[in-house]
C-alpha cells in the first residue's frame, strides 16, 4: 500500500486492492500537495464535518463519481449535497472495494458542518485494511485509552495529529504512539495555521527514544511506501 500525504489531514491510500482519499482538505489548504493527476479513486473519506476536513469532499466526490464515507450524519449531509453520501457508524467495518475495507472508529473531538455550526453526528477516526496492510487516521482527537482496543487490530502505520490546541499536541500524541503500538508512526495536523506549529523532527525523536514505533516525517506530496511486514 501506498500513502502520499497531501498536507494538513488529507492523505491518499493507494492499492491493488482500491484507493481511498481520506479528509480531502486542498484547495483552502495554503501548503497543500497537488492530486496526483492520474488517480482513479473508490471513495472518499471524512473523519468529520470541520472544513478542514470536509474540505474539497463534495466537489472531488462529483468529479471522480464516487461516494464519501462517513457517519451517517455527515453521510447525510453530504447526500443532501447531491452526491452520494455512504452512512456508517462507530464500531462498523464495510468494503468500499473488492479488496479495501474501512472500519469506524472513535475520536475524541467535535464535528459540525457549515458557518451555521449544524451538528454533524460524532467525529471519528478511520482504520484501513488492504493488500494485507492497516492504517489508522485518527481524524482529529485527543489522546484516550481505548487506543489500546485499536491497536489490537495491528497497525502498521498510524497517522496522528500533533498540532495542539485543536487536537492533541507532541507530548499527548507520543502517549497515543505508545497505547497505539503501529509499525510507523506519521505526524499531521501541524504547521498548515500558525495557532498549529510545531516541530515534526523533535516529535520524531521522542516517538524514536520512547515509543515501540518508528517515526516518519513527511513532507507535503511525498508518498510512503507501507512495506510488507512493517509491523
Ligand atoms: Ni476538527
Ligand atoms: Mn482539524
Amino acid at each position: 500500500m501506498r500513502l502520499t500525504w497531501l498536507g494538513h489531514s488529507a492523505h491518499l491510500l493507494e492499492s491493488a486492492g482500491g484507493t481511498v482519499l481520506i479528509d480531502p482538505f486542498l484547495s483552502n489548504n495554503p501548503v497543500a500537495a497537488r492530486l496526483p493527476e492520474s488517480l482513479h479513486l473508490d471513495a472518499i473519506l471524512v473523519t468529520h464535518g470541520h472544513r478542514d476536513h470536509l474540505g474539497d469532499a463534495l466537489e472531488l466526490a462529483a468529479r471522480f463519481d464516487v461516494p464519501i464515507v462517513a457517519v451517517a450524519e455527515l453521510a447525510d449531509h453530504c447526500s443532501s449535497q447531491g452526491v452520494t453520501g455512504e452512512r456508517m457508524n462507530l464500531g462498523g467495518q464495510i468494503d468500499v472495494a473488492a479488496g479495501l475495507s474501512v472500519a469506524c472508529v472513535p475520536a475524541v473531538h467535535t464535528s459540525s458542518v457549515g458557518v451555521d455550526r449544524l451538528p454533524a453526528g460524532a467525529p471519528c477516526g478511520f482504520v484501513v485494511t488492504a493488500n494485507d496492510r492497516r492504517v489508522y487516521h485518527a481524524g482529529d482527537t485527543a489522546v484516550f485509552g481505548d487506543m489500546a482496543l485499536i491497536a489490537n487490530m495491528g497497525l502498521d502505520v498510524a497517522l496522528l495529529p500533533i498540532g495542539g490546541r485543536f487536537t492533541m499536541g507532541p507530548d499527548d500524541a507520543v502517549h497515543a504512539a505508545r497505547l497505539l503500538q503501529a509499525g510507523t508512526v506519521i505526524p499531521m495536523h501541524y504547521n498548515t495555521f500558525p495557532a498549529i506549529s510545531q516541530d515534526p523532527h523533535a516529535f520524531a525523536t521522542q516517538v524514536r527514544e520512547e515509543t515501540s514505533s518508528t517515526p516518519v516525517v513527511l513532507q507535503p506530496g511525498e508518498t510512503y511506501e507501507i512495506a510488507a511486514g512493517s509491523t
